[in-house]
């Protein structure tokens, strides 16, 4: 078993991103990581539903993991859902409504993921994980890709592992930010199932070369 690889299309060459898709599909990448930005949860402007409706649309096989990095979250999710999202990722810092913005997800029929940021401790999330699909602990600062990985975010995803054991519980846990080659050994060991990784596999020549890497060096 390895990790499943969800690139992160925020690195992409946007003039070619059908082509870009395609490498890492044909890699063995499973997800694509679709990052929305507001310009105010984070400082950042990226792209919306229309980039998911047309990822949707091409014909790709692979499960849109769409991470919104948006103030009130609730008021968009079903928006996405219906341009074709699977996964919706919302952060539970960004509304005092996680439990609502969770719960629409599912009612829209897609699959609920909360996110926390690095300075949020597990222990928020804990009232809602009984619920969600996917939750996503996030080893940067959201905003921006090219960061650096903050190992200590590792402690949090053996912390939603045990918790997954203890509780009977299956959801997926995925990390963000700063993943490499080496950065994803010891978070996959702690429990991470899926990987996001954005400049380490689009930033150079490669981008199938480095899916396949992420996939190798989780292959134990
Ligand atoms: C950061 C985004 C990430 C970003 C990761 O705010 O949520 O998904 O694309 O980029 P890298 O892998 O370069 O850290
Ligand atoms: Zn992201």
């Amino acid at each position: 078993m390895s990790v499943i690889v969800a690139p992160s299309i925020l690195a992409a060459d946007y003039l070619n991103l059908g082509e870009q898709i395609k490498l890492v599909e044909n890699a063995g990448a499973k997800y694509l990581h679709i990052d929305i930005m507001d310009g105010d949860f984070v400082p950042s402007i990226s792209y919306g539903p229309d980039w998911v409706k047309q990822i949707k649309a091409s014909g790709s096989k692979l499960t849109l993991d769409v991470h919104l990095m948006v103030n009130h979250p609730e008021k968009i999710v079903d928006t996405f859902a219906e341009a074709g999202a699977d996964i919706i990722g919302v952060h539970v810092e960004a509304t005092p409504h996680i439990h609502r913005a969770l719960q629409m997800i599912k009612n829209a029929g897609a699959r609920a993921e909360v996110v926390i940021n690095p300075g949020t401790p597990v222990a928020l999330i804990e009232p809602v994980l009984y619920m969600v699909d996917q939750v996503l602990v996030m080893t940067v600062n959201p905003g921006f890709g090219g960061q650096k990985f903050l190992p200590e975010e590792i402690e949090k995803v053996a912390q939603l592992r045990d918790y997954k054991k203890s509780h009977g519980l299956n959801f997926d846990i995925e990390i963000d930010g700063g993943v490499n080659d080496k950065t994803i050994v010891e978070a996959y060991k702690a429990g991470t199932t899926v990987a996001v990784a954005g400049s380490y596999v689009y930033d150079k020549v490669d981008p199938a070369a480095k899916v396949k890497k992420l996939i190798e060096a989780t292959d134990f």
